[in-house]
């Protein structure tokens, strides 16, 4: 399992339930690194997506408690109750955990952390006032820096984390 996300220099990842930036090429590398494969993400973050409906082309997965399965099918996503549940259907998917990607919000990022194998984190290096944080890095993680990209005036870089074994 893996998480891709994009996180500003105060650790912030969203504002008033939806993205802090929109950066052109940073969208291309979520769709390239997702498209055809599974996502996992919590309830307020699939309300965030447009028209509140799961991903095209991609195997939608939301963990949600309050979700009814009538909702969940109209929204076009499966939904998992809990951690358990959630790996539960996975394994039925027959997915390889290399080819999920938890997607957000804060709560899952924090939930599914111990499971991520690889952390695909886009810094983007300002230091805008935000609400929902992503966890903080354990340090069995190996950091790869990318190269330094600009985005009109937003500054940013393609991280990679790779817990070691
Ligand atoms: N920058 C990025 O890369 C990025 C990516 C994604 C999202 N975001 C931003 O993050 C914010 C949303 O994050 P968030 O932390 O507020 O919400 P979230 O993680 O998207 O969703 C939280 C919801 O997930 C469900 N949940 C949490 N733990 C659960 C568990 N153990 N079992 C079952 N369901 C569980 C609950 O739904 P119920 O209440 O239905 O039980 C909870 O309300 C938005 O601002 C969004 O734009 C940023």
């Amino acid at each position: 399992m893996n998480a891709i996300a994009a996180v500003n220099a105060l650790q912030y990842i969203g504002k008033q339930g939806d993205l802090l930036y929109s950066i052109q090429e940073d969208m291309a590398f979520f769709v390239a690194k997702t498209r055809g494969k599974t996502v996992v993400m919590g309830r307020k973050t699939l309300l965030s997506l447009p028209g509140g409906k799961g991903l095209k082309g991609r195997k939608n997965f939301v963990l949600s408690r309050s979700m009814s399965d009538g909702e969940a099918e109209e929204r076009g996503v499966l939904i998992a109750r809990d951690v358990d549940s959630l790996f539960s259907l996975l394994r039925d998917l027959g997915s390889p955990e290399e080819d999920v990607f938890v997607i957000g919000g804060g709560e899952i990022y924090s939930l599914l952390m111990p499971y991520c194998s690889v952390l695909y984190v886009t810094r983007i290096l300002r230091e805008d006032e935000g609400e929902t944080r992503f966890p903080e890095i354990p340090s069995d993680f190996t950091l790869t820096k990318g190269d330094l990209r600009r985005s009109g005036e937003i500054e940013y870089r393609f991280d990679t984390y790779v817990k070691n074994r």
